[in-house]
């Protein structure tokens, strides 16, 4: 199995839900590191520019103004398959639809408040790590 590295974002909501160290258990009992991190409270135009892609969608406003809200901890997972393992505990991208015992399930109240972000795919990791991390962030741990 491929040793991948995915972005995940905890959003506004579930900061504020105090869940942060409910999530990261989450991810660490699933085999997933976390290999960079931060706390940051996004600017308009940096969340318009990690969600671009979207920005022809009618809800893309709502979004940007929910990922500004409030701050958000942002971190790179990597393990066996990170991107669809992540992807896996997320849940469904409507917390109606995600399965029982998921993330969005447990902590996200709609689908535009849903808790959590993780990249799609290898190709958008790489893009929104690089986003938001330096190279010198990423640098490899020397134990
Ligand atoms: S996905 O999982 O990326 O395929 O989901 P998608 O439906 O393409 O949605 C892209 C991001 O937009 C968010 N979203 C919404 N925000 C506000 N209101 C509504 N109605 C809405 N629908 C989708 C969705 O959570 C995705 O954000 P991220 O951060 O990628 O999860």
């Amino acid at each position: 199995m491929a040793i991948e590295r995915t972005l995940s974002i905890i959003k506004p909501d579930a900061v504020a839900k105090n869940v942060i160290g409910e999530i990261y258990s989450r991810f660490e009992k699933a085999g997933l590191k976390i290999v960079a991190a931060k706390m940051k409270h996004l600017s308009k135009a940096e969340a318009e520019g990690f969600y671009a892609e979207h920005s022809a969608r009618g809800f893309f406003g709502d979004l940007v103004a929910f990922m500004t809200s409030g701050p958000v901890i942002i971190q790179v997972l990597e393990g066996e398959n990170a991107v669809a393992t992540h992807r896996d505990l997320m849940g469904a991208t409507d917390p109606k639809k995600a399965e029982a015992g998921t993330i969005r399930a447990d902590f996200a109240s709609s689908i535009d408040e849903n808790a959590v972000h993780g990249s799609d795919s290898t190709t958008s990791a790489a893009r929104e790590i690089a986003y938001f991390f330096s190279t010198i962030e990423l640098a490899p741990r020397t134990r």
